[in-house]
C-alpha cells in the first residue's frame, strides 16, 4: 500500500499566481517519491494545475441541474481530478454538514470513481467527556451506510482521523494517542488506508508514519508552503 500525503490548501492562496507557484515548487521537490501526493486546491484552480494528482475539497451528490454554488462528481472527473475530501469538520461545523450528507456525497464520489478521503475525528468537548470511540464508531457507520456494496470501489477510500482540537491549532494528537486510534479505525473499517491530519509539519509527520503506523498525511497549513510540504512528503519516504 503506497502512502497517500495530501494537500489541502482549504480557502487559499489568494492569487492563481502564488496556486502556481506553490504547485510548482512543489512538484519538483517531490518528483520520484514513493508516496502518491494529492493537492487539494480551491476548486477554481484545478484546471490550472497541471502534473500531479489532484483532488477537491468539496462535491455535491446531484448529476446537474439547479443546485447554485455546486459542483458535481461527474464534473470533477471529466476534469481529471481524481479524489475528494468528505466530510471535513471545516465543512461540518460551517456548512452543515450532517453524517447524511456525508453519505450523500461519499455514495456519488465513490459512484462516479473518484477517490474518496473521508474525514473523521472527535472534537475536544467529545474527547473530554470520554466520547472519542462512540463519535469515530458513529461517523463511520453514518458516513459509509450502503456503501459495502460491490457497486462501490471500497479500495478507492482512504479514511483520514482529523480530531477536530488538532486542527489548525499546532497542538497535533501525539503519535501514541493516534496509533491507537488508527488501530480502533481499523478495526471497524477493514482494509483501506488510514491518514492522520491536525497539525502536521515535518517535525512530527515521520513519527505519524513511522511509528503510529499511518498510511499518509492530511496537511492544511504546511501544505501551502512547499518546501515544508515537500520534507513532510520526503519524511515519509
Ligand atoms: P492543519 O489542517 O494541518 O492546518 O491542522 C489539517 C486539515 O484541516 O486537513
Amino acid at each position: 500500500m503506497r502512502n497517500l500525503i495530501v494537500a489541502n490548501w482549504k480557502m487559499n492562496p489568494s492569487s492563481q499566481k502564488e496556486a502556481e507557484e506553490i504547485f510548482n515548487g512543489i512538484k519538483s521537490g517531490a518528483e520520484g517519491v514513493s508516496s502518491e501526493v494529492v493537492i487539494c486546491p480551491p476548486a477554481l484552480y484545478l484546471p490550472l494545475l497541471k502534473g500531479m494528482l489532484l483532488g477537491a475539497q468539496n462535491v455535491f451528490w446531484e448529476e446537474k441541474g439547479a443546485f447554485t454554488g455546486e459542483i458535481s462528481a461527474e464534473m470533477l472527473k471529466d476534469l481529471g481530478v481524481e479524489y475528494v475530501i468528505i466530510g471535513h469538520s471545516e465543512r461540518r461545523k460551517y456548512f452543515g454538514e450532517t453524517d447524511e450528507i456525508v453519505n450523500k456525497k461519499i455514495k456519488k464520489a465513490l459512484e462516479v470513481g473518484l477517490k474518496v478521503i473521508f474525514c473523521i475525528g472527535e472534537t475536544a468537548e467529545e474527547r473530554n467527556a470520554g466520547k472519542k470511540s462512540e463519535v469515530l464508531e458513529r461517523q463511520i457507520a453514518a458516513g459509509l451506510a450502503e456503501i459495502r456494496n460491490p457497486k462501490f470501489e471500497i479500495r478507492n477510500l482512504a479514511i483520514a482521523y482529523e480530531p477536530v482540537w488538532a486542527i489548525g491549532t499546532g497542538n497535533n494528537c501525539s503519535v501514541e494517542e493516534t496509533k491507537e486510534s488508527l488501530e480502533f479505525i481499523r478495526k471497524i473499517v477493514g482494509d483501506c488506508r488510514v491518514l492522520y491530519g491536525g497539525s502536521v509539519k515535518s517535525e512530527n509527520s515521520g513519527d505519524y508514519i513511522k511509528i503510529a503506523g499511518a498510511n499518509g498525511l492530511l496537511v492544511g497549513g504546511a501544505s501551502l508552503n512547499a518546501e515544508e510540504f515537500v520534507k513532510i512528503i520526503k519524511s515519509a519516504e
